[in-house]
């Protein structure tokens, strides 16, 4: 596990074999395989940094319930995928409490130690261009903030009882664009990240004395569907290191987040863009 790598170099040297009661990510683990094993709950698990997140939660023997559009691909490594799968459509509120139910229904009284409000959608004009706030019709609005913000906060608050009989935490992921213009993605887009931002403050606050911390992840140009054609040329010059990142790489993060590593850390936005912010 690369996680486990980078710890054991930092804390006992190259030559010397990793001290992996040390590793807070190695503690996670061997709980996860002594019985207690841990659920995690992931929008958007079907492609890009949902999928990275799926996998490495599942290599370090969590149990990944999965929801997206599609039905569940076989090609998923993670076990039981199928049972495991909710199919929804998040842009409609309406199909939520069903979705909701399903996962309860999933769980089958287990606690739920994570979830990670992944999904989200970009949409672009036609010929690619930006929408912008001239530009933008209802429908996008609407269906960009029904999947970007109203799906994280219905299914936080239908979920709050199993996450806080495991002291579990919530993983919204924001973006870049939440605090500047951006050159591809839009205005329904980049308000909506905001809003997300805004409301993991708020959730921290609110859920906190229920024992249940919630953190956002803010990527930068992460190589995924979501990306335009464009983008990577056109930014790598100008991010500090140089490249876009990838799906691993934000994984990575939110499993930080998620384990007992982050213990005291909510309430918390963390920028992964390659210094883009700085
Ligand atoms: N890639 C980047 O550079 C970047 C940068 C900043 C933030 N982000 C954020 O990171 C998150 C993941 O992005 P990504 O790049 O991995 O995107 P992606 O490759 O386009 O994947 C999006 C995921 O969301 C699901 N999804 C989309 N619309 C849905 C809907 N209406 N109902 C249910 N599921 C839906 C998709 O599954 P189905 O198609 O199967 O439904 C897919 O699994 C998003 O919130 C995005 O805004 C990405």
């Amino acid at each position: 596990m690369p996680l486990h790598e980078s710890k054991g170099d930092s804390v006992a040297g190259p030559t010397s074999a990793p001290d992996l009661a040390l590793c807070p990510f190695h503690d996670d683990r061997s709980h996860a395989q002594a019985g207690g094993r841990k659920t995690l709950v992931l929008t958007g698990a079907s492609r890009g940094i949902g999928h990275a997140t799926g996998k490495l939660f599942s290599e370090a023997g969590w149990r990944v319930i999965s929801c997206s559009r599609q039905p569940f691909d076989s090609r998923c490594p993670w076990e039981s995928g199928v049972n495991n799968h909710v199919q929804v459509e998040l842009s409609d509120h309406r199909a939520l409490p069903g979705a909701i139910a399903e996962i309860k229904k999933r769980l089958n009284g287990e606690p739920l130690h994570a979830l990670i409000n992944n999904a989200g959608i970009s949409p672009k004009a036609s010929d690619g261009g930006r929408l912008n706030s001239l530009t933008t019709s209802i429908g996008t609005w609407m269906s960009v903030f029904h999947v970007n913000l109203v799906a994280p906060i219905l299914l936080s608050q239908g979920l709050f009882e199993e996450l806080k009989v495991a002291s579990g935490s919530i993983v919204n992921v924001t973006s870049i664009v939440g605090t500047r213009v951006h050159p591809f993605a839009g205005t329904a887009y980049a308000t909506s990240k905001a809003a997300l931002a805004c409301l993991t403050r708020e959730m921290a606050h609110d859920y906190a004395p229920f024992g249940i911390r919630v953190n956002a992840i803010a990527p930068g140009e992460i190589k995924t569907d979501i990306l335009s054609p464009e983008t990577e040329a056109k930014l790598a010059p100008i991010i500090p290191l140089h490249r876009v990142g990838t799906p691993d790489e934000v994984a990575k993060v939110i499993f930080f987040l998620c384990s007992s590593a982050a213990s005291y850390v909510t309430g918390a936005e963390v920028p992964i863009n390659g210094g883009q912010h700085v």
